[in-house]
């Protein structure tokens, strides 16, 4: 989540980055359109230079991207559609979070080797899934090879958001809710932390945005920065 306190002009996006609005998971078509439209509005620097998928191509590790199978299948059509290439090292494992099964028997099956450490990134997931369903990413995780990272963003309780960021995050709110993809589960920092330590993951740290101001926005001329109201934790295995 990011805010912008700007005047909000700019050039207008041309009308292809609108035509896929409507797609099965709104949420997801949202994200893509805004990493697409900040790199064409925003000047430099740019929180995030989109060129990861020609950087993916030449990485000889497995990469697999888990979503729910219907809008994954969608992704993979878009992507045929404009006749982008698939990296060789990317695989798609369709899986429902809340489907009770196994996302750990759904990577194996698109190739991933859960005797290797990886890195198990939960993106702007876990706001929509139940505190069971995240539990059981933190158990299953857990159990895999040591030397994997666990890195999740989760959305902050609105008690425990910086003040002036309240009214942010609760529009954010409804508007996913009057979308159809509601927010699910919020949590303080320290529940979200204890959840991965009770769930058998270790070092559990709490990557505020105050650090990624610090990190990553300072000297910028246009107050562009993380909302406080979602954070990340780190956690190894
Ligand atoms: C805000 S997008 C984030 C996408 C991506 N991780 C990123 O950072 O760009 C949320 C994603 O979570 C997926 N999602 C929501 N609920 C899910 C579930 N129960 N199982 C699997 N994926 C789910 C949506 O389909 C969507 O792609």
């Amino acid at each position: 989540m990011v805010k912008h306190r700007g005047d909000g002009t700019g050039p207008d996006l041309p009308a292809q980055y609108f035509d896929t609005i409507g797609a099965p998971d709104v949420t997801a078509v949202i994200t893509a359109l805004w990493r697409r439209a900040h790199m064409i509005l925003d000047g430099e620097p740019h929180v995030l230079d989109d060129d990861l998928g020609f950087w993916l191509a030449d990485m000889p590790e497995v990469l697999a991207e888990v979503d729910r199978p219907r809008t994954q299948h969608w992704k993979q059509a878009r992507l045929h559609a404009l006749g982008l290439p698939v990296p060789k090292a990317l695989r798609f494992a369709p899986f429902d979070f809340e489907s009770g099964g196994s996302w750990v028997a759904a990577l194996g099956d698109a190739g991933f080797d859960p005797a290797s450490p990886a890195v198990v990134a939960l993106a702007g997931l876990t706001q929509y899934l139940t505190q069971d369903a995240i539990q059981q990413t933190m158990r299953d995780v857990a159990g895999l090879a040591p030397g994997t990272t666990y890195v999740a963003t989760f959305i902050v309780s609105p008690e425990a958001a910086d003040p002036a960021d309240r009214e942010l995050i609760a529009l954010t709110a409804q508007i996913n809710k009057a979308r159809g993809t509601p927010w699910l589960s919020t949590f303080t920092p320290g529940q979200f932390a204890h959840l991965a330590q009770e769930s058998g993951l270790h070092n559990p740290t709490i990557i505020t945005s105050a650090t990624l101001t610090d990190r990553y926005f300072t000297g910028r001329g246009d107050a562009l920065g993380p909302c406080s109201g979602e954070q990340i934790l780190t956690a190894a295995v």
